[in-house]
């Protein structure tokens, strides 16, 4: 594995590849890699001749109050991870070098981006896309892959490529979960002593969505108080349980595509999850013990 912090070493490299014929798969990440952005390199090993993977923590996407100066970073075990999963390519840009100033242009994320997350985080997917528009100009992937665990983040991204016509196709892998269900996410190392186990309300209260939906409940608002009394225990603050289309739309009945969205606050992080009710909790890959 080679790697490269310099932007425009970085469009150097991938502008030779590419004239040499290889397709360049591409995984952005915050780093404190886990199962789940490994898979995403998986998916991207089978997409492209050359893997680029970033790791890089955006300051741009973090409110005043949030985890920006504590995110987990281990640069090291990160570095050894990716290669041995097959990266071709680790950038690791400084924040200097992404931001040499601070950006006046951003991009508008429009009112996919108004609710849910976008509510709760004001900016932040203004910050994200920002960011990955930056990233796909300095990597200039053919293929890019983004985890279906940030479900409004992915869909943002697909709406971003389509409107601005940016040439590269996105990819949206399954999201990896612990085997007891707990969705996997850097933020979990932040969850202390029973919040682990009360974090598994999340996955409990898309599981029981799932099993009404099955036994025959289209309703929305019955489903969402289905989840909402999975999600209401001890410890779990529950900020959003929505019933969505891809587009993000509620919509008023709920069939196979209908994706179930979930956020609450558990101990000190607040954690996201979600599934697309025909696919279900229990068909999402499951973590391997490779961590
Ligand atoms: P980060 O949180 O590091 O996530 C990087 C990618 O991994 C995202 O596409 C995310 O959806 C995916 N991912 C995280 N947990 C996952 C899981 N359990 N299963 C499958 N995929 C998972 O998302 C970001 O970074 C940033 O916003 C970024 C896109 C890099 C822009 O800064």
């Amino acid at each position: 594995m080679q790697e490269i912090t310099d932007p425009q070493e970085m469009r150097a490299w991938s502008r030779a590849e590419r004239s040499a014929g290889r397709r360049i798969a591409f995984v952005p990440t915050m780093g404190y890699l886990h199962e789940g952005h490994l898979r995403l390199i998986d998916r991207a090993r089978e997409g492209g001749d050359r893997v680029v993977a970033s790791i890089f923590v955006n300051p741009l996407q973090f409110g005043p109050g949030e985890d920006f100066a504590s995110y987990p970073r281990d640069l090291e075990r990160d570095r050894a991870a990716a290669s041995a999963r097959g990266v071709n390519m680790l950038f690791v840009p400084a924040g200097g070098a992404v931001y040499p100033e601070e950006p006046r242009v951003r991009v508008a994320p429009g009112p996919m981006a108004e609710r849910f997350e976008g509510a709760t985080r004001p900016g932040h997917f203004a910050g994200v896309l920002t960011v990955v528009t930056k990233l796909f100009h300095l990597v200039e992937p053919d293929v890019a892959v983004f985890g279906r665990k940030d479900f409004q983040q992915a869909m943002l991204v697909r709406r971003l490529v389509a409107d601005l016509n940016f040439p590269v196709v996105i990819d949206v892998a399954p999201t990896v979960r612990e085997l007891d269900g707990l969705a996997l996410s850097s933020r979990n190392v932040y969850l202390l002593g029973d919040e682990r186990r009360a974090a598994l309300a999340l996955s409990r209260a898309l599981r029981a969505v799932e099993r009404a939906w099955r036994a025959g409940q289209a309703d929305p608002d019955a489903l969402t108080r289905v989840a909402l009394d999975t999600l209401t225990v001890p410890g779990v603050v529950p900020d959003y349980v929505a019933l969505v289309d891809q587009e993000l739309r509620s919509v008023s009945r709920a069939d196979a595509a209908t994706v179930v969205l979930v956020a609450a606050r558990v101990g000190r992080p607040r954690l996201i999850d979600n599934v697309v009710l025909g696919e279900g909790v229990a068909r999402d890959p499951v973590a391997a013990a490779a961590r």
